[in-house]
């Protein structure tokens, strides 16, 4: 039985990102992390009782105009006085998909995760650029990565 919950948010209104969103997952749920339930849903759809029971967290978010997507946005916007004081040092890890920049977004990311005081212990990772496959494989191994770090208790 898993006991400790990987909660991954992610904005996937193209193709690719949903293709994005599935490969996170995919890693999370891999057979070495069998402690670890991994759970995938969409920031408009994600409430504060999602964040409350998790114990680590992935963002997934293109970057538009600049910024993180809206429903990221609104995601923070909703449960951000909810868990502030509840969730200080969750571990999380952060997925960014620009066609060319992504640095107004990771800014952004950073500010409101510091603001929460959550941990960020992966190295942001920027999908930048035309679509390729190696995108796909960075965010499996993020996932695997996040849900190993979980499982083995060292994030
Ligand atoms: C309205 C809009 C604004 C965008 N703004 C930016 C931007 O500011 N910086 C950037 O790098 N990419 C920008 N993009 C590109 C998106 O990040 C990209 O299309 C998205 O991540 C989906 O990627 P995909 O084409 O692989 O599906 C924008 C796209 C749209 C539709």
């Amino acid at each position: 039985m898993p006991t400790k919950k990987l909660l991954i948010v992610a904005h996937t209104p193209s193709p690719n990102l949903h293709t994005l969103a599935e490969a996170v997952l995919s890693g999370a749920q891999h057979a070495d992390t069998e402690n670890v339930s991994a759970q995938l849903i969409a920031p408009l759809k994600a409430t504060e009782d999602d964040v409350l029971s998790s114990d680590a967290i992935i963002l997934l978010t293109p970057e538009n105009l600049g910024y993180m997507s809206g429903a990221m946005k609104d995601f923070f916007d909703r449960i951000y006085y909810p868990c502030l004081e509840k969730k200080q040092g969750m571990p999380c890890a952060m997925i960014i998909r620009s066609g060319h920049d992504g640095t107004g977004t990771k800014r952004a990311l950073e500010s409101i995760l510091t603001g929460l005081k959550w941990r960020i212990v992966q190295e942001p990772l920027t999908c930048r650029g035309d679509f390729q496959e190696a995108f796909i494989k960075q965010c499996e191994e993020l996932g695997m990565c996040v849900a190993a770090s979980l499982d083995a208790g060292i994030i």
